[in-house]
């Protein structure tokens, strides 16, 4: 009989890759993943950890970019999947209203606490944007959106246009016109930017993600009133710090502000089944869905699937049960005080930023004795770099470097860890920094042992 067998195709395809392996995808990523050290191989994952090829337990502190709150293979989300499977339900009817959509929608108003709004399901934080976008500017009739620079907002053609870094950008254009880049934090520049009332939408990330910059305290209530006065509307994308990452289920009301429209995705999904969300104000999605003919106006195939919407219910029914956004403020207060001594920051830390299991940590490239002659302003991020490969190679932690012009390391594990496992994170993070900090030498090891793994992509790359 025939059946599908998953274990020969893991048995055919699971072992290092091989160049043709790589061949099929995307070769100079494999190359990536060889400078970061992270060219190895992963066979199984159980909520914070990961166990590769010889066996060695790893600790997921890159949280499948942020999006693994609940952990890898939660008992839960593999229940409600199962569950759904066996029970055969007719997904996908389209001419229908979902009930599983309904439950979902209902439970995640409830969940951030804006029970009086609509909800739109889409299949990606980067769709999440895109919906966002038309949905502003049909209920505006402006054409225009505004953002911060080093915003990230997703890489389709839309949410690229609200893209704050212009080597994402490059190769790409024209984008969607109309689309103004606001320097971070400049209200007088917002201001002037949103007084033409062309602008139907200001987009941020209430912690932006790439280098996990928070906005000074008090500045987003200004921003808000700014869109109030110029009748612009103000979306807040949460594909990132919603449901429970920051230690709140949005991270705008930590901030109080309540924007019109809110992204939300990663956390959602558990990791495993792709789903996001738009959630907004009543008024502002009748606009745009205001007839018959007009209520298919944007859709998508597969957007309230049953597999997501179960993985999205039982993904809230995990975050309460266990009682993790509060536990993710807790832990992220946690590692961010073991990284402090009596006179401030640890040697080697200039700064930590961000909100419960959101953390930046901004390194002092200068007291690690780094500051390679011939690499400008790279430097910086190979410092992050070498930081990043120690953490995997000597104490077994994933995690990632950011920004591309600064050394910030980026701590986002699942919220499911323990105190022991943000102690190690912590404990990790400052043996390594000391370690480089031991002088020049030390630093320039660290920097060679990273180039060394892959000479001829450092090659390649440095004479392109
Ligand atoms: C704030 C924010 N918006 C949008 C996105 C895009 O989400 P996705 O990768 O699911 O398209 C991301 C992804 O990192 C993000 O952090």
């Amino acid at each position: 009989m025939g059946g599908f067998d998953l274990q020969s195709i893991i048995d055919a395809y699971g072992g290092k890759p091989t160049a043709q392996d790589v061949a099929h995808l995307n070769p100079r990523f494999h190359d990536l993943l060889r400078l970061t050290g992270l060219d190895r191989r992963f066979v199984e994952g159980h909520g914070p950890w990961l166990i590769d090829d010889s066996g060695r337990r790893h600790l997921d502190a890159i949280g499948g970019y942020a999006c693994l709150a609940v952990g890898r293979n939660h008992p839960v989300i593999r229940q409600a999947l199962e569950q759904v499977l066996a029970a055969g339900l007719p997904g996908l009817i389209q001419f229908e209203v979902p009930p599983l959509a309904v439950a979902l929608a209902d439970r995640l108003k409830r969940f951030v606490d804006r029970t009086e709004d609509r909800v739109f399901f889409v299949n990606s934080g980067t769709e999440s944007v895109e919906a966002a976008m038309k949905i502003c500017r049909a209920a505006t009739g402006r054409p225009g959106f505004a953002h911060w620079s080093n915003a990230f907002h997703g890489l389709t053609m839309g949410a690229l246009s609200l893209n704050g870094s212009e080597w994402l950008r490059r190769g790409f254009r024209p984008l969607v016109p109309g689309c103004r880049e606001v320097p971070f934090g400049d209200l007088k520049a917002l201001r002037t930017t949103l007084e033409d009332r062309s602008i139907a939408a200001f987009f941020y990330e209430p912690i932006q993600g790439k280098g996990v910059v928070e906005h000074e305290s008090g500045l987003l209530q200004e921003v808000a009133e700014i869109c109030r006065q110029t009748g612009t509307l103000l979306v807040a994308d949460e594909v990132q710090t919603g449901l429970g990452r920051t230690g709140a289920t949005l991270a705008s009301r930590q901030e109080g502000v309540e924007p019109d429209l809110v992204c939300l995705s990663k956390v959602l999904s558990a990791g495993t089944v792709p789903v996001g969300a738009v959630i907004g104000r009543t008024e502002i999605f009748d606009r745009v869905f205001d007839s018959v003919e007009r209520s298919v106006v944007h859709s998508s195939t597969f957007r309230e699937n049953p597999l997501a919407m179960v993985t999205g219910l039982a993904t809230l029914q995990v975050l309460e049960d266990e009682d993790l956004v509060r536990r993710s403020a807790e832990l992220g207060r946690r590692i961010t005080a073991g990284l402090k001594t009596d006179s401030g920051w640890a040697t080697g830390i200039r700064e930590v930023r961000g909100r419960g299991l959101m953390i930046g940590v901004e390194l002092d490239p200068a007291a690690m004795a780094f500051d390679l002659p011939g690499f400008g302003a790279r430097t910086p991020t190979l410092v992050a770099q070498a930081v990043a490969l120690r953490m995997l190679e000597t104490h077994a932690i994933l995690v990632q470097s950011t920004a591309k012009s600064s050394s910030v390391i980026k701590i986002v594990p699942p919220l499911v860890i323990g105190e022991s496992e943000a102690d190690l994170i912590a404990d990790a993070l400052l043996e390594t920094l000391a370690e480089l900090g031991r002088g020049r030498g030390a630093a320039i090891r660290g920097l060679i042992d990273m180039l060394s793994r892959a000479p001829d992509v450092v090659l390649r790359e440095t004479f392109r």
